[in-house]
């Protein structure tokens, strides 16, 4: 058990839907915290950056214009395990094969507007923290109610 950091992007149609309060709960009622949110419209240079491994597949061009299209909420999370347990929370990427009881088995019906990315590991965490934070926008603060969770 490692306490980690992931990054997760509420995609547009997440406030276009006024859903950010119950996608956002979730997290918060697993017991993870909150150190780092905010509302932005993504640059198309940081949308490519972000998603730059999928650059060439035959979603990628929809992929940046939707994200794009309107405003996002970026978040960092922080907790034991947090990277595997919110991909986990998300569900499947493609949406056919996400969960009910997942946020992407809940909310969405087609992959390429399936309401949330996180990152899959360390090293993605990593790089999409930094990419989209600065390190003064992300609050540490103690948890006196961590043994309850
Ligand atoms: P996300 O976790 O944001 O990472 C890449 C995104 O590309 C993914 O979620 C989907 O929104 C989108 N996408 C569309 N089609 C595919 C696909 N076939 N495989 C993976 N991602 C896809």
């Amino acid at each position: 058990m490692a306490i980690q950091r992931t990054f997760i992007m509420l995609k547009p149609g997440v406030l276009q839907r006024r859903i950010v309060g119950e996608i956002v709960s979730r997290f918060e009622r697993k017991g993870l915290k909150i150190i780092a949110m905010k509302i932005m419209i993504i640059p198309p240079v940081l949308a490519a950056t972000h998603y730059a491994e999928h650059k060439g597949k035959s979603f990628y061009d929809e992929l940046i214009s939707y994200i794009i299209s309107a405003p996002v909420a970026a978040m960092v999370l922080e907790g034991e395990d947090v990277i595997q347990l919110v991909r986990r929370m998300c569900g499947h990427t493609a949406v056919c094969e996400s969960l009910p009881g997942t946020i992407r088995g809940d909310y969405c019906l087609h992959t390429n507007r399936n309401i949330v990315h996180s990152s899959d590991s360390p090293e993605s965490a990593s790089r999409e923290i930094k990419l989209f934070f600065q390190p003064n926008e992300i609050v540490s603060w103690d948890d006196g109610n961590s043994a309850f969770f």
